[in-house]
């Protein structure tokens, strides 16, 4: 028995942060933005709103498109470093949200590779039987972790939440499988100290420097190129699948840089990589489930295609999903 995904979903915060607006802000450009990262704008979660609530709206847009209640899930997974809580998990609050109780309900915190991780624990506990349909949630509001007034790293960071309703199914459809790495030696490339949210872009108080997020940009670039190529051709080469058979890459958006890199080592056209990082930014762990709802919708994804999933994030962690749609 494997895992399938039936249904996705994917919520924001209301206000929309362009790049014009940060130049009024920070000694910063739009032209800089686009051409280092490839982002133009980004959502970002605003003092009175709750990541929360936008994780408990994309959460009931992928039961409601999966045909299931809230009270017919077996297990909550939610990848995510943004709770506003040491505990309880994000996940329990979302539990509370979506008006259910009982089933399990944890978070997995791997940073951007939050998603890609929660989705290959969800896939391993029900091929070993334990649940036949369970809610997996990327979400994180990194831009309220960020110092506003470090322009090396306000300007690459969205909030919001994307999530998948998974369910137990023989057949040749569903997960084909997932590899998961990490290097905590590298932890102080990408880091924030734990302090729930607090700062959002209209709060009067701004983060210090010393509790915002530290991160050494030319460094990461670096890793994360090589790790996202290992990592997709080897969970493709365990799969037996060779690479030309993937029909879409849906990864992680942090840079379009980046991005095109990992495409360009795999050899991987345009065609067949999925990037919407110009709209949000960098959503962290909520990055791959909002691409993978907007690549759906956009019919980019169709029965039967085989479709790869990667991330690279703070821990450094990195991870892929093979999937059979
Ligand atoms: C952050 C990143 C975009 C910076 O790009 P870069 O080409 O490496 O740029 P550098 O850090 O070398 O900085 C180049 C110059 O731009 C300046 N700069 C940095 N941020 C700027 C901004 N927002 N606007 C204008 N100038 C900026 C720097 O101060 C530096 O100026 P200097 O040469 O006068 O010292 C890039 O390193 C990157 O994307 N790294 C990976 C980050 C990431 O994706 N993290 C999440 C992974 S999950």
């Amino acid at each position: 028995m494997g895992s399938r995904i039936v249904a996705t979903g994917r919520a924001l915060p209301r206000t929309l942060i362009t790049n014009h607006d940060l130049e009024r802000r920070m000694e910063t450009s739009d032209e800089w933005i686009r051409t280092r990262t490839g982002i133009g704008q980004r959502y970002t979660l605003c003092s009175g709103e709750s990541l929360v609530d936008i994780a408990a709206d994309a959460s009931r847009i992928a039961l409601e498109r999966a045909g299931l209640k809230a009270s017919d899930l077996e297990a909550i997974i939610v990848g995510t470093v943004s709770s506003d809580f040491g505990f309880p998990s994000f996940a329990c609050q979302l539990q509370h949200r979506l008006g259910i109780s009982s089933i399990p309900s944890f978070d997995v915190a791997a940073a951007c590779s939050g998603f890609v991780y929660a989705l290959s624990v969800a896939d391993s506990t029900m091929r070993a039987g334990d649940w036949s349909r369970v809610l997996v949630v990327g979400t994180d509001a990194l831009s309220t972790m960020v110092d506003w007034n470090d322009r090396a790293t306000a300007v690459l960071f969205g909030d919001g939440a994307g999530a998948v309703v998974m369910v137990s199914e023989p057949g040749a459809r569903g997960v084909l499988g997932s590899i998961l790495r990490s290097s905590g030696e590298y932890w102080e490339l990408l880091s924030v100290r734990n302090r729930g949210i607090q700062n959002t872009i209209d709060a009067e108080v701004k983060s210090s420097g010393d509790d915002a997020i530290k991160m050494k940009g030319p460094e990461l670039f670096k890793i994360a190129v090589k790790s996202m190529e290992e990592v997709t051709r080897k969970v493709a080469e365990r799969a037996g699948v060779p690479l030309a058979e993937i029909a879409l890459v849906v990864p992680h958006q942090a840079n379009l840089r980046i991005i095109n890199a990992v495409a360009q080592r795999l050899g991987l056209g345009e065609d067949k990589v999925f990037t919407n990082v110009d709209r949000y930014g960098n959503t962290s762990a909520a990055s791959v489930p909002i691409a993978l709802d907007e690549a759906l919708e956009t019919r980019r994804i169709r029965d039967n295609d085989l479709v790869l999933l990667n991330a690279c994030g703070g821990g450094l962690t990195w991870g892929a999903n093979l999937v059979r749609w």
